[in-house]
């Protein structure tokens, strides 16, 4: 049975939960883009979560997560990610907002220049993160890198129990079941926001990148019982599609069940979009750079070129082919990413 929001409310209640962010963020309509493209299109504002001015997606899962990191009594926390990654720098930050030493494990898929250090990797920096940069071999490709940080984050974590630390491991992007419960929070908090407005959205599109927060919003769809909203993920980097929506479908079935929820996710329902990531992960579109330009000069915000701005060429390319109905209304979830702007001219593109 589907839960109301009260109830849904109750349920996450009962989970560890840290204090990090500015919730609700902001739901609000984009006239001025939304009479351009002649549909009705609002923004959920995750880039307004975080309590600097470098929130994003991960403030919802790092809450659950350190949540329990503290409830566990950690004193060091190990993530992963790229040398630009958003969520390294968010979880470094939270871990100094609560206390937690944060550690790094960075795969430099776009080799960094120590001599001018740059966006996310420079934030990490300033907040003192133990950082350690794992590049790329000759030979390797990045997901070989990644396996490589991983083990040395583990061995890190053993060292650091033997003398006498206690070391939460936080996935690579918060993806994880108690991770994609905050996404789950963050569908109460919409649906909470679009009762009040008197709004159902027919689509909801939204960058993914792990998979955690398209699993969260899954997780919530289902116990809200939202059958009549589509989400659509617009991938950042490559998939294997069938294997990545089992994945998602896994992580959703496990967010599900620490909130309390009967619910099934709906594996049907799930889709993930291919068409924008190209050329690369970390590598800039045409078609995202346009994106980023059209939402500055219609309304002033800002989105990223490696994951929000591809997420925003999805859904235009959808305006473009006439596949949303005039009256839809369509959400875009804004999750953050903006200080890829200040990153290497490689990731940012031409944006000008
Ligand atoms: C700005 C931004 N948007 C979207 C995503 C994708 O989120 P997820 O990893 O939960 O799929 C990320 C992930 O790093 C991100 O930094």
């Amino acid at each position: 049975m589907a839960l109301t929001v009260q109830e849904a409310r109750a349920r996450l209640d009962r989970l560890p939960r840290a204090a990090l962010g500015f919730f609700p963020t902001p739901l609000g309509r984009l006239d001025r883009l939304s009479d351009e493209l002649g549909i009705s299109l609002y923004i959920k504002r995750d880039d307004c979560s975080g309590v600097n001015l470098f929130g994003g997606n991960k403030v919802r899962k790092l809450e659950y997560l350190l949540g329990q990191a503290l409830r566990d009594g950690a004193t060091h926390a190990i993530t992963y990610g790229a040398t630009q990654s958003n969520h390294a720098m968010e979880t470094a930050w939270a871990c100094r907002r609560l206390g937690i030493q944060p550690i790094l494990y960075l795969t430099a898929v776009v080799p960094p220049r120590p001599e001018e250090l740059r966006a996310n990797l420079l934030l990490d920096r300033i907040l003192g993160a133990e950082i350690h940069i794992v590049s790329i071999e000759p030979g390797e490709i990045e997901a070989d890198a990644e396996a490589r940080s991983f083990e040395m984050g583990a061995a890190r974590a053993a060292e650091l129990s033997a003398a006498g630390s206690r070391c939460a491991d936080i996935p690579m992007g918060g993806a994880s079941p108690l991770g994609s419960v905050g996404f789950a929070a963050a569908m109460v908090e919409l649906r909470a926001q679009a009762d009040a407005l008197g709004l159902r959205f027919a689509r909801i599109y939204h960058s993914t990148g792990t998979g955690g927060t398209m699993a969260g919003l899954h997780a919530g769809r289902a116990m809200l019982g939202m059958d009549d909203t589509q989400i659509i993920s617009v991938a950042a980097s490559p998939k294997d599609e069938a294997a990545y929506l089992d994945k998602v479908c896994a992580l959703t079935r496990s967010a599900l069940e620490l909130i309390g929820s009967d619910a099934a996710p709906d594996r049907d329902a799930m889709r993930v979009r291919l068409d924008q990531w190209q050329p690369g992960y970390e590598q800039p579109s045409a078609a995202g750079s346009a994106a980023i330009r059209l939402l500055a000069r219609t309304e002033g915000l800002f989105v990223d070129p490696v994951y929000t701005g591809k997420a925003l060429a999805g859904l235009l390319a959808d305006v473009g082919r006439g596949d949303i109905r005039p009256g839809e209304s369509v959400l875009f979830w804004h999750t953050g990413g903006a200080t890829a702007l200040f990153a290497e001219p490689e990731i940012l593109g031409n944006v000008t």
